[in-house]
């Protein structure tokens, strides 16, 4: 603020007024902020109160301009011991559940039973339902008169709840006064008092640092924060609130006033009193669109930032409802449509370390089999030994650093399609005789050492404990033929992860070479293949032709296929590309490994960097590795790889070069278009350049092309000419 003596409130006019509470609000809020959440105030207390007084004063003289988040009254007193009761003007009811589709079919036939005289009386009569998100948080009641908040209430048992006004008070989204017009003389708004999910991050991540509580989920610690005795502390959480229902209505007369036709009207006023809804809201007049409704909102249920447990369907005219009417203590004319429950409490019975194709080992928890999101869930994922000690990957605390044990109660959480994740521990729940994991440093698989690499980039140990038994590890060589075989890789019709253990089980594979001396050897056999189990003469033929028809693939997904760590799609076709053929890699990649500074030896190639070339030469260094290659070589002729060029381009022949900043294509993408076109792409200009693409910011390169007489187009001619 500044340091101007404030002119007199009575002095202000009010736009004055209503610039200066929009100031002093942010002041006030960000001072909160640095109070409560923070730890670290950036004023004094006298100051802070000041501010205060000096809000309140204004809000006194303008009272039309009071702000939806005005700082006034957001940390008021104390509430008294405990808290006063407050009875509901209209008890707070709850809803009967649906589970299934049929479920929200059958309320729909319902309702059209109810009103099946209204149907056959009138053909323009319509019934229609509104869908909107179940928040999961906690009900409460915001009593206003005469558009001011003057009480909020808890749920309670329904009729009578507690009084948390002063708590409610400190919620942004909860107007001190209502905006706009049209609102009942008293009215108890009805909504959902909720915390987000960054909002429990941070708060989780706070206590974890300064050793506080621990916080399950954002139900229980916005409920927690909702029932504190000081106000103080219920705003330093940042509690949110949908508004969706009211209770008591009446007009000055206590005549009761329904503040609206329908639903759906009554959330357009909510929105224009100040309040905020949700914007997941629809109107149909059909089950099956309020289903779609439901999945839609099922699907975004993970990225909404808020938990939602699933969606209410309401008869949207409100005397249809009030025809409709209730049964014991939930509305007829309501439903609240559940999804599956995402988490579940369960015992962890044991962890079995998995290795991978790179030799990583990956624990895995062992459940008691539970349901959780309708999915029975018996293996959950643990990462790497660290997650399982409660350390996360950049070495800060998960779990505020509790680690598991077998025999442990766990909370498991299964979001969405992504692999089921223990969340917590019930440290409560722990035996006493539970022991500390201990990870293994050998190869379950293999028995070979397992280590953690250091990492030279980053200058820690890398999160993952390797088996170093490469070929000899049976675990290895599996994935390994899994990956070679694989759909993206070598395509093998017929020969799936379920064969190859099978066959390497069996001693008829143990790698990739195998694969293309199998038919010859099964022919000399007397285990023949058409003799074990899941096969017959047919599929064995079937599967040798499938094979033999991959005995020239293309270079890009062989040198993928090759399981090189670190060579993905992306980097096998770069490879590829620059190589053209296999012969011409591996000349590279071993003289590369066997000398000292291979990295000068590997040319460089736009999109591959150190980790890959690394990568690649620790691969070749390897003997097995070179001799498997061969062996492989001996029965695969992977075809040279050839870019398809156009001869008939306007480029093509012509050496180009581009320069400066691209805007439609990156530099990359660029050089492999040109190439494409037939051109050569060039990284300097000379008399030899043809063409100079130069984008914003080009330099020197210009500057040589213009000295030259090189001919000089921009990225967007450049695309008018090769007329994409
Ligand atoms: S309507 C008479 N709409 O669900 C019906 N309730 O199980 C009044 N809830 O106590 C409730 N989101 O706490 C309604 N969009 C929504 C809701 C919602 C969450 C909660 C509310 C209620 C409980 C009923």
């Amino acid at each position: 603020m500044s340091d101007l003596p404030l002119k007199d409130v009575a002095d202000l006019s009010e736009d004055d007024a209503r610039l200066e509470l929009e100031r002093l609000a942010k002041a006030i809020a960000a001072a909160d902020i640095a109070y409560h959440q923070n730890d670290a105030p950036e004023i004094t207390d006298a100051d802070y109160d000041a501010l205060k007084r000096r809000n309140d004063a204004l809000e006194q003289a303008f009272p039309e301009l009071v702000r939806t988040d005005s700082p006034s009254g957001k940390v008021g007193a104390a509430p008294a011991e405990g808290f006063a009761k407050v009875r509901h003007g209209v008890p707070m009811l709850s809803l009967s559940n649906a589970f299934a589709d049929e479920d929200v079919e059958d309320f729909v036939v319902r309702a059209k039973k109810f009103f099946m005289a209204d149907i056959l009386r009138d053909p323009g009569f319509k019934l229609e339902f509104t869908a909107e998100p179940k928040i999961d948080g906690l009900s409460a009641s915001l009593r206003y008169e005469n558009g001011v908040f003057v009480k909020g209430a808890t749920r309670g048992d329904g009729a009578v709840g507690e009084d948390i006004t002063e708590n409610l008070k400190t919620i942004a989204d909860i107007p001190h006064k209502l905006s706009g017009s049209g609102w009942p003389a008293v009215i108890e708004i009805r909504g959902e008092v909720y915390m987000t999910h960054e909002e429990f991050r941070r708060l989780k991540e706070h206590s974890a640092k300064f050793g506080g509580q621990d916080y399950v989920n954002p139900r229980n610690t916005a409920a927690g924060s909702l029932r504190q005795k000081n106000p103080e502390i219920t705003a330093s959480r940042k509690l949110r609130f949908f508004a969706y229902a009211w209770g008591l209505a009446e007009d000055g007369n206590g005549n009761s006033q329904p503040p609206a036709a329908t639903q759906w009207d009554f959330v357009q006023s909510l929105r224009s009193w100040g309040f905020v809804t949700n914007d997941l809201m629809l109107r149909a007049d059909n089950a099956e669109a309020l289903i779609a409704h439901y999945r839609m909102i099922e699907t975004q249920r993970a990225s909404l930032g808020y938990d939602i447990d699933g969606v209410v369907y309401k008869l949207d005219r409100i005397d249809l409802q009030q025809r409709w009417g209730f049964v014991a203590r939930a509305p007829r004319w309501a439903i609240a449509h559940k999804f599956p429950a995402e988490q579940a409490t369960t015992i962890l019975t044991g962890i079995d370390v998995q290795v991978g194709r790179t030799g990583a080992l990956t624990p895995v928890a062992r459940l008691q089999p539970v349901t959780v999101g309708g999915v029975v869930v018996e293996n959950a994922t643990l990462h790497n030994e660290d997650y399982i000690k409660g350390i996360g990957n950049n070495g800060e605390p998960i779990r505020n650093g509790v680690d598991l044990r077998v025999g442990d109660t766990v909370i498991v959480q299964r979001a969405g399609d992504v692999i089921p994740q223990i969340v917590d521990v019930v440290l409560d729940k722990r035996p006493a005789d539970a022991q500390p994991y201990v990870f293994p440093h050998a190869c379950p698989a293999c028995g070979s050492e397992a280590v953690r690499e250091h990492n030279e980039k980053t200058g820690k140990l890398d999160s993952v404990r390797r088996c170093t038994g490469e070929l000899i590890c049976p675990a290895q060589a599996v994935e390994n033929l899994k990956h070679f075989v694989a759909r993206d890789a070598m395509d093998i019709d017929g020969l799936g992860d379920k064969q190859v253990t099978q066959f390497y089980a069996e001693g008829r594979i143990a790698r990739p070479a195998d694969i293309f001396t199998l038919r010859a050897r099964d022919e000399r056999s007397i285990k023949k293949l058409k003799d074990a189990d899941g096969f017959g003469a047919t599929s064995v033929k079937k599967l040798f032709d499938a094979i033999d028809a991959r005995r020239e693939p293309e270079l890009d997904r062989f040198i993928y296929a090759l399981g090189i760590r670190h060579v993905g799609e992306t980097t096998g076709a770069l490879l590829a590309k620059e190589f053209g053929t296999i012969e011409k890699f591996r000349e590279t990649a071993l003289a590369a490994a066997q000398h000292e500074d291979g990295h000068s030896l590997f040319p460089q190639i736009s999109g591959i960097g150190e980790t890959v070339r690394s990568s690649i030469m620790a691969f070749f260094a390897n003997e097995r590795n070179v001799q498997a290659l061969d062996d492989l070589l001996v029965e695969v002729k992977p075809k040279p790889y050839v870019v398809v060029v156009s001869a008939d381009s306007v480029v093509a022949g012509k050496t180009v070069v581009f320069t400066g900043s691209l805007e439609k294509m990156t530099r990359s993408e660029a050089k492999a278009m040109a190439e494409r076109l037939g051109a050569k792409v060039a990284g300097s200009v000379s008399a030899k350049t043809d063409i100079l693409v130069a984008g914003p910011g080009a330099g020197s390169k210009l500057k040589t092309a213009q000295d030259l007489g090189v001919e000089v187009i921009s990225e967007d001619e450049w695309f008018e000419r090769v007329g994409k």
